[in-house]
């Protein structure tokens, strides 16, 4: 099928990306559940659209939704279904996946009650500070929730993050705190990551030092291995939460592991992200492929890193809560999709997952825009615009006039003929460095009630987004072989640079004597 697509590519590359797109620019957005996005600005006409879309129906992205929502095992490294959509479900299912439902359920429980005050620190006193623990997709969902409403905080907390084996990480994190009046919140799937475990048992000291064996009730565990988290407590006790097998880590923002968030932000807002997840749910359960908003950024993901080789895919999130968004993405997509070889073990054909990366808007634009604009590469964007209309609206009304100047700039550039007509003051050698090149496709999604259901459902829908293109890249989203090796090097190398031992690598041990000033 990718066969059938390159002459379409070829074709449409002979077009410039302005005529294409106002050839486009009448077709209605997607609309999913409260997300409206446009896919005018993209390397397609009617026919290239058309083979795509026939690309989604032989490659069977609806049964690939349905076996995610049966259940089905599609996760075959680890023989597991993936069932994160059934943390954030609205009414009973069955099975596994009404298990998975539930667990969420004794944290948002517990948070209630340390809000409330009925479950306090040892002294007595209701806990003013909470120190999350964690690394990966144990950290960047909570980060980015905390990030994106901590105006909802009650502000009789304080919340701290700590994710890097770097000590100072955690100094900073604990940094002001008081031990009689923290919670620590341990959150490890595995319970076997070296950072998060490092952390925890400093943190643990930390406080065995001001209350002694009352340490445990200031202690809160998050994982999917218990037998780890009791071995590691050595006899202690703790609050311990599941977090299931079955939801992946990078996944997992849904669960127990956003315990902190349920916390600082209140188990209501909380539920809030929940229901916005589950609407996004039931669009991608129920919508036809045509209409299907992860189904279609799914295959032009597809279209653009696969067919027309696109290495990159820039993330422009013009909205100040949702600065911290390309961050937990890049884990979310790289992570999932970053691979070449899928589970039957064979190499899959032409490239996948892109690199993700971006940032903030307007920001941006004070920063990696110029490269956008008139680098020597030519990128895909993507904007995600939620203006929250409560605000002043002069700065509201900027940020968007913003976002839609830069996706126009980008995909319709700036002739040196029009430089010249616009400034026939200037010399021809400025108004060439004055030249856009454009031809800059971009996707365009904007909410206009942003809030924690907005919230969910977008990362709701960048997970199944991210789920279909690994079905079409014929990959395992949800399993990650590729960070292992690095782990098992570091612990290799340890005694190396402890200076007992011999790294094998000959610029390894140039660079040990080098660190070690040598
Ligand atoms: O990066 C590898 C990884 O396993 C991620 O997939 C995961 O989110 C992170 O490390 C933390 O893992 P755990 O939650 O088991 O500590």
């Amino acid at each position: 099928m990718t066969t059938d697509l390159k002459p379409h590519a070829d074709r449409v590359s002979q077009t410039s990306l302005k005529t294409l797109a106002d050839a486009r620019a009448s077709s209605a957005p997607l609309r999913a559940a409260g997300w409206s996005i446009d896919l005018s600005r993209h390397y397609l006409d009617a026919e290239a659209e058309a083979g795509l879309l026939q690309f989604g129906r032989v490659s069977d992205l609806q049964s690939a939704a349905d076996s995610l929502f049966a259940g089905d095992i599609v996760n075959p490294s680890e023989r597991r279904p993936a069932l994160h959509w059934a943390l954030r479900a609205q009414s009973e299912l069955s099975g596994e996946a009404e298990t998975v439902r539930q667990s969420v359920l004794p944290a948002l429980s517990f948070a209630r009650d340390v809000v409330s005050g009925s479950v306090t620190s040892s002294t007595g006193l209701p806990f003013n500070a909470v120190l999350h623990i964690g690394i990966g997709g144990s950290d960047f969902g909570p980060r980015l929730i905390v990030d994106a409403f901590e105006d909802k905080a009650s502000g009789n907390i304080d919340l701290r993050f700590c994710a890097n084996v770097d000590p100072f990480d955690l100094d900073r994190a604990m940094h002001g705190l008081d031990p009689t009046r923290t919670l620590v919140i341990g959150v490890s799937k595995s319970f076997g990551t070296e950072e998060t475990l490092y952390n925890l048992t400093r943190a643990r000291t930390w406080l065995e030092e001001s209350v002694g064996d009352q340490s445990q009730q200031h202690l809160a565990l998050v994982t999917a291995n218990p037998d780890r988290a009791k071995a590691w407590l050595n006899g202690r006790e703790a609050h311990v939460f599941d977090m299931p097998l079955s939801v992946g880590g990078r996944f997992s923002l849904w669960s127990a592991a956003s315990l902190a968030c349920m916390i600082y932000l209140g188990a209501d807002t909380f539920e809030g992200i929940l229901k916005g997840a589950a609407e996004m749910d039931a669009h991608v359960r129920s919508a036809p492929l045509e209409e299907n908003a992860a189904m279609r950024l799914a295959l032009l993901d597809y279209w653009n890193a696969t067919i027309r080789n696109e290495k990159m895919r820039v993330l422009l999130a013009y909205a100040n809560r949702l600065r911290m968004l390309p961050t937990y993405l890049q884990q979310l997509e790289m992570e999932s999709n970053g691979k070449t070889v899928g589970p039957t073990g064979t190499m899959v054909s032409g490239a996948t997952a892109p690199a993700l990366w971006g940032g903030e808007g307007s920001v941006g634009q004070h920063s990696y825009h110029q490269w956008l604009h008139q680098g020597s590469q030519n990128v895909p964007c993507e904007f995600i615009l939620a203006p929250d209309r409560s605000r002043d609206p002069e700065g509201i009304n900027a940020l968007t006039a913003h976002a839609l100047a830069q996706a126009e700039v980008l995909a319709n550039g700036r002739s040196f003929d029009e430089v010249k007509q616009e400034e026939p003051d200037l010399s021809d050698e400025v108004a060439r460095q004055k030249v856009h090149a454009g031809g800059r496709a971009s996707t365009f999604l904007v909410h206009n009630t942003f809030g924690p259901a907005a919230f969910g459902a977008l990362v709701a829908l960048y997970e199944h987004r991210t789920y279909l293109a690994g079905h079409l890249w014929q990959l395992n989203p949800f399993d990650q072989w590729g960070v292992e090796r690095g782990k098992t090097m570091a612990s290799r190398l340890k005694p190396a640079v402890e200076g007992t031992a011999a790294a094998d690598d000959a610029v390894t041990s140039a660079l040990i004597a080098m660190i070690a000033g040598d």
